[in-house]
């Protein structure tokens, strides 16, 4: 019988440095009230100069263990999302892999913007539901500070360090309900961050580039697509879902989601005051803390979704 991928345990961790809105504004020409009107920022966390993103995955998978209450060598499926991994090669995964003691299953890494954790959901969902795998952890982690121009106040003011992680098992409960995912290669000018050492981009700076604005219209229009696409995926109404885990890239695309959705903000989890943008771990960071402060109950349903560069997009529907 079909197996559901079922969340058994939660992680999440974020570097202990803070960057406020005022540090920003040291440096660049800018100001707190500009930065939280427009995008609901206040504050970000910055890795430290020992910090990886591996070793930051590390902290959030042994949350996720820990809480699941299984042996890291239960698990036969690694999936990381990151942007910022530590090397080419080895993956990141391979490595969390090692740091986790794990000698057997396979370990990868996906490269989907912000949209990793949801695109690793994906996986995990569709390796368990083919009974491919029966515990699988995903991780989004990113020290985007280290690909940010902190001369450039267009994207500075943006993004963060952190790491989030999700353990999810073959289950006869409930679990992931579907998941849906895209792209469209066609953006690429829009945002991007092109690799100084493989590019042929004449910029060999390694820092994110992005047209803000230009992004921001189609991140809303296209976050509308994926609830109306998931709700109908799944036969449901809007008023189904119990909370909606976002994306947290700027308040006011959040905003628009709840909106689309008739949700109010009550029922969005919302990190990005204190976080900022940190890309392939922001919607799973968010997640484990409404999990871990009781927010998101056992039986409540729960629509995860971001957007990110490429563009990529998805959502995950859970009943948790
Ligand atoms: N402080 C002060 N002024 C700023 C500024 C800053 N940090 N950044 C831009 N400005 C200025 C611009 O220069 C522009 O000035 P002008 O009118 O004199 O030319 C003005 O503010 C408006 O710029 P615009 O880019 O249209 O602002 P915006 O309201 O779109 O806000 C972002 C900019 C980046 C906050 C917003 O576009 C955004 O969040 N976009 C989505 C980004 C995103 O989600 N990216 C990741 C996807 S995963």
């Amino acid at each position: 019988m079909t197996q559901n991928a079922k969340v058994i345990g939660t992680g999440g961790y974020l570097p202990e440095e803070i960057r406020t809105n005022e540090h920003i504004s040291e440096t660049v020409d800018t100001s707190d009230s500009w930065i939280f009107e427009r995008t609901g920022i206040r504050n970000r966390r910055i890795a430290a100069e020992h910090e990886t993103t591996s070793s930051m995955a590390e902290i959030a998978a042994r949350q996720a263990i820990e809480m699941a209450g299984i042996e890291a060598d239960e698990i036969d499926l690694i999936i990381v999302a990151t942007g910022t991994p530590e090397n080419v090669y080895p993956g990141t995964g391979c490595v969390l892999q090692h740091r986790l003691g794990i000698k057997k299953g396979v370990a990868f890494d996906i490269q989907a913007a912000c949209s990793g954790s949801i695109f690793g959901l994906d996986m995990a969902n569709n390796y368990i539901k083919s009974g491919a795998a029966k515990t699988v952890l995903v991780v989004g982690t990113e020290i985007n500070s280290r690909i940010t121009d902190w001369t450039d106040r267009g994207t500075c003011i943006l993004f963060g360090d952190g790491a989030g992680a999700v353990l999810l098992q073959a289950s006869d409960e409930s679990g992931v309900l579907s998941t849906h995912i895209h792209s469209d290669g066609q953006y690429e000018d829009l945002l991007n961050c092109p690799n100084p050492q493989a590019s042929t981009s004449d910029d060999t700076s390694g820092y994110i580039s992005m047209k803000g604005n230009e992004v921001f219209k189609v991140a809303v229009n296209t976050l509308g697509r994926i609830v109306d696409e998931t709700l109908a995926a799944n036969n449901m109404q809007k008023s189904d879902i119990d909370w909606l885990v976002p994306h947290q890239a700027n308040i006011r695309i959040i905003a628009a989601t709840a909106k689309k959705l008739k949700m109010s903000m009550d029922h969005v989890v919302v990190t990005v005051e204190e976080q900022g943008n940190t890309s392939s771990a922001s919607v799973l960071l968010a997640f484990n803390e409404a999990v871990r402060d009781g927010r998101i109950q056992r039986g409540q349903t729960v629509l995860l979704e971001a957007f990110g560069a490429g563009f990529t997009w998805g959502a995950a529907l859970i009943r948790y």
